[in-house]
């Protein structure tokens, strides 16, 4: 599928809602399906790496449902019991369905092959499987990557240093400590998202943090998880590709309902607003242990910013879409200490480099980051490079470039969010909807 958006569009006005967050998506399902009894999570985002996660679910013996939005799981009751699956248990392009369903197969100490997509088994998977053969899990990697094939054993307890800040790596670890025999600590060197341990604190498991420090305590054999019973808040990370469709397109002003608000995933917002974008919140709330809000974003001239530390973390994934605020700013923005960009569904460093500059942008690759001087897009043709957030960003190049852009390969945006172009149609920009082909 190619993608074109006209060049430059008028404002973007109105109040949208954003499909739930995929990082909770991913969770809620994953972890619904040890709790005591049924499980059901409204506003459950149906897209490919959703999917993928269920149908993993289902090949282990948990099938669920997903009608009006709604995601029905039934679980397992008591404990960590084993499983069989009859087939390698399949992830796709999800990195997290198979760095957490990696660390529920050492927890339950199942004989199992679990494998991605070729873009996925590019992917670092060492990560995960050095720490959990500390943990006396036997698990062996193809050279460092997918497949992995583990086989029964019995965990125990570690204290560990993640040498990288990955959430995936983190909650690997944690559902592998639930399993094992004694208490973990998992140290990260800088903060990561805390999903899993906000959830499975809702769920009844216990599990206590200090600064940098996790201490996962072993749900016992008879114990069990309580269901989940509630809505999704919006993904900030899909809603990060309007903000920045608002913030470039001057006069714009949306409002995105709902919206997860996470302090470890708003780094976008701190972004967008250092850059010159007004950002309002309100109508605040919780669910899940997680803070949710609607988020009003009325553009300003953008400025070119210094991105580094942790902010980096708080808005890993937003990058591609940062690039192009970026590059409809004035001056230069520079980000610095994201060298994990590169192990994501595409080096995204590179990516965004090569793809900014097939439409015409003035950008700069470094080892851990790169610099994008403002003003300078011209529009023509990008490809998505297998990468749904790659896809979408370049798209929205089209909406203030001078001349149109055609986003090629931009199929891969139903892997994360296929209400992309829908969304921006709702909210009056201009012809986008109309122009997929
Ligand atoms: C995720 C964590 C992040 C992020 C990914 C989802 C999660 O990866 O990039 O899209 O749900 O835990 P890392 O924790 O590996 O940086």
């Amino acid at each position: 599928m190619e993608l074109s958006l006209p060049a430059a569009v008028g404002p973007l006005s109105g109040r949208v809602a954003v499909p739930g967050d995929k990082s909770l998506a991913h969770r809620a399902a994953l972890f619904a399906a040890f709790a005591d009894g049924v499980s059901e999570v409204g506003n459950y985002p149906d897209s490919g790496v959703t999917r993928v996660m269920r149908s993993a679910l289902a090949s282990l013996g948990f099938p669920s449902t997903l009608e009006s939005g709604v995601l029905r799981i039934v679980g397992k009751r008591q404990g960590f019991p084993s499983f069989k699956p009859e087939s390698v248990v399949y992830c796709g392009n999800s990195g997290t369905t198979f760095r957490l369903l990696a660390g529920v197969l050492a927890a339950t100490g199942t004989a199992a092959t679990i494998d991605g997509s070729e873009g996925l088994r590019r992917r670092p998977m060492e990560r995960i499987a050095e720490p959990l053969r500390l943990m006396g899990a036997d698990v062996k990697t193809t050279e460092g990557h997918a497949p992995l094939v583990f086989r029964p054993a019995h965990l125990h307890g570690i204290d560990y240093t993640l040498p990288v800040a990955s959430s995936q790596v983190l909650s690997c670890l944690q559902l592998a400590a639930l399993g094992a025999e004694g208490v973990s600590t998992f140290r990260v060197p800088g903060p990561v998202r805390d999903h899993t341990t906000r959830m499975l604190r809702v769920m009844g498991a216990r599990i206590e943090e200090d600064g940098l420090a996790t201490r996962v305590y072993p749900l016992r054999s008879l114990e069990s998880l309580n269901p989940l019973i509630g809505v999704l808040p919006g993904d900030i990370s899909s809603a990060a590709f309007l903000f920045v469709a608002a913030a470039i397109v001057p006069g714009s002003r949306i409002t995105v309902t709902n919206v997860g608000l996470n302090p470890t995933r708003t780094g976008i917002l701190d972004v967008l607003s250092e850059m010159g974008a007004s950002i309002a919140i309100s109508n605040t709330r919780d669910t899940f242990g997680e803070p949710s809000g609607d988020v009003t974003l009325s553009a300003s001239p953008l400025h070119g910013i210094e991105i580094g530390g942790s902010l980096v973390v708080r808005s890993i994934d937003e990058f591609p879409a940062i690039a192009v605020a970026a590059a409809f700013a004035e001056g230069a923005t520079t980000v610095r200490d994201a060298e994990e960009l590169r192990y994501k569904e595409s080096d995204r460093i590179a990516a965004i480099v090569a793809q900014l500059r097939a439409l015409g942008t003035d950008v700069e690759e470094t080892p851990d980051g790169f610099t994008v001087r403002g003003g300078t897009v011209r529009g023509g043709v990008a490809r998505a490079n297998g990468d749904h957030r790659l896809a979408m960003s370049m798209a929205l190049c089209g909406l203030r470039a001078p001349a149109p852009v055609t986003v090629c390969g931009a199929e891969i945006l139903n892997e994360s969010f296929p209400e992309f172009m829908p969304k921006l149609a709702e909210l009056h920009c201009g012809e986008a909807a109309v122009l997929v082909k």
